[in-house]
């Protein structure tokens, strides 16, 4: 069986299958959209949940991990002791000309390697005036780009990507991606709150809470998943970076000392479980932030990577935050954070280990990493093109399609007595329309596993066939025996 495309995988392709399937459409896309949000239909939903489930057991059903759901809107302090109200900035610029508005860091990564050879050469005729290898350029780029104050200096350098104008972009200013509203009715200072950028505060803020009612003693974790806001200057890429989004974090909260320890056993779990639920080792990276580029409160941090059709982009961060957090919110809330061990009788704050996933970032890259486009033989005898998603089952929205081969014959009747079993336990989907190879087409499109079939031999010894999605080989069960069978396959 030839596979083919997989390096021509845009994202394009994925767009249109997920807005022609169902899994996600545009927001408000009657009103020409909001840049940056996006609705999850039934199919992605189902996904999406699949997801988050997968994750949500990977996390507390284990005797160390609770979980809780906070709310998005929080005491505004929170984001003043976390750092958010001060450091949570982009740099920003605009066109004069044209008023188009760019994150100036995303301005220089999209540069071309020659744009960024002009730049140094314009800056440093004499050191850059020969040859250079690649490696070279982008190092010495990034250290001109280093620091605020060397990166405002080169934007008016720019050409503009909108328009075309250089010299036309403002000084850089910081622009907090924190969404403001008020509580009640005045709309005044004093009633600011934001819209939660993660949701890990939410789980620092509750750590005594939850620690007490569940008498958990460290090390111990406390798990969420909820949505996220941030005003992101430049929304990109579908799913990707987008102003609304869902993020699945976990915080482990451990004795100063065995932060290196818990740091790398947390990086093996999480890069497992993507490993585990399909992902292929050769599309995942690690890449270690640079000491000069860490976060405000981070000692370390690893993303994991996904190679999506535009390249390398992070859809976890697992980060050793010490105890950067807990230590802010007792200054700020003059609350103590600190933890009796009795066992030592030692009393201190507590480090975290934070394991930080994208729900609707991990949703696309489980999309793009299943999609393939592949010959498969036709009823009869040649061969066509299908779209198939190779789909954990286990994050597929639909599990099972019940065909009757034909309307007659009470095969109709013995597909929908099959199906409405099934119901009780699995999402499954229902279909008599067209002939059986093109029915299997339009499953194989959304991912589900099998396919089951009511034909003549059915009525004779209630056997029914299915039907694997990936290797599209086919046998005979029971059909008493199918709920079983689908239970085992989902394991
Ligand atoms: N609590 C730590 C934290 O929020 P982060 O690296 O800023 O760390 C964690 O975000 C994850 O959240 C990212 O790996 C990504 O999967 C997801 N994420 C962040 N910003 C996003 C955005 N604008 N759109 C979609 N997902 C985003």
């Amino acid at each position: 069986m030839a596979q083919v495309f997989k390096s021509d995988l845009t994202l394009e392709k994925i767009v249109s299958l997920a807005k022609r399937r169902g899994f996600v459409f545009q927001s408000s896309e009657i009103y020409g959209g909001l840049n940056g949000c996006w609705d999850y239909g039934p199919l992605g939903v189902e996904m999406l949940n699949n997801v988050k489930q997968q994750w949500w057991k990977s996390m507390t059903y284990r005797d160390n991990v609770e979980g809780i759901d906070a709310s998005i809107l929080m005491h505004p302090r929170v984001w003043e002791a976390s750092g958010h109200v001060e450091n949570f900035t982009d740099p920003m610029v605009d066109c004069k000309q044209c008023k188009a508005r760019y994150r100036l860091d995303v301005l220089f990564d999209e540069l071309s390697l020659k744009k960024k050879k002009d730049l140094l050469r314009e800056l440093d005729p004499q050191k850059f005036a020969g040859q250079q290898k690649d490696e070279v350029v982008e190092a010495e780029f990034a250290k001109l780009v280093a620091t605020d104050q060397d990166a405002a200096k080169i934007a008016p350098m720019i050409s503009c990507p909108s328009c075309g104008n250089k010299g036309t972009f403002t000084e850089a200013r910081k622009f907090n991606l924190m969404f403001k509203t008020f509580v009640g009715p005045v709309e005044d200072q004093s009633a600011t709150v934001y819209l939660r950028p993660e949701t890990a505060q939410g789980i620092y803020v509750n750590f005594l809470n939850v620690m007490t009612a569940s008498r958990q003693k460290l090390p111990f974790g406390i798990a969420q998943i909820g949505k996220a806001f941030r005003n992101e200057i430049n929304t990109k890429n579908f799913l990707f970076r987008t102003r609304e989004f869902e993020q699945m974090e976990m915080q482990f909260f451990i004795k100063p000392g065995t932060d290196d320890e818990w740091f790398e056993y947390w990086r093996g779990e999480r890069m497992q479980w993507f490993i585990g639920l399909g992902m292929k080792k050769e599309q995942l990276q690690w890449h270690q932030h640079p000491k000069d580029k860490l976060a405000h409160y981070a000692k370390d941090a690893y993303d994991i990577e996904f190679l999506f059709p535009f390249g390398w982009g992070e859809i976890e961060g697992v980060h050793n935050r010490t105890n950067y957090d807990l230590t802010r919110h007792e200054q700020f809330s003059g609350k103590s954070m600190k933890y009796f061990d009795e066992e030592t009788k030692e009393k201190y704050t507590p480090f975290v280990i934070e394991t930080s996933a994208g729900a609707s970032r991990s949703f696309m890259a489980f999309l793009v990493g299943s999609y393939n486009e592949e010959e498969a033989p036709t009823a009869e005898g040649k061969s066509e093109m299908r779209v198939v998603l190779k789909l954990n089952p286990k994050l597929a929205p639909i599990k099972a399609a019940i065909f009757p081969l034909v309307n007659r014959d009470g095969m109709p009747e013995i597909a929908r007595g099959i199906e409405k079993d099934l119901r009780q336990y699995f999402r499954v989907f229902y279909d008599d329309s067209g002939a059986v190879g093109r029915r299997y087409r339009r499953q194989d499109e959304t991912g589900t596993p099998f396919c089951i079939t009511v034909d003549s031999q059915t009525l004779q010894d209630q056997t029914v066939t299915v039907r694997e999605r990936d290797s599209m080989q086919q046998e005979r069960i029971a059909s008493a025996k199918i709920s079983e069978y689908l239970t085992d396959k989902l394991k």
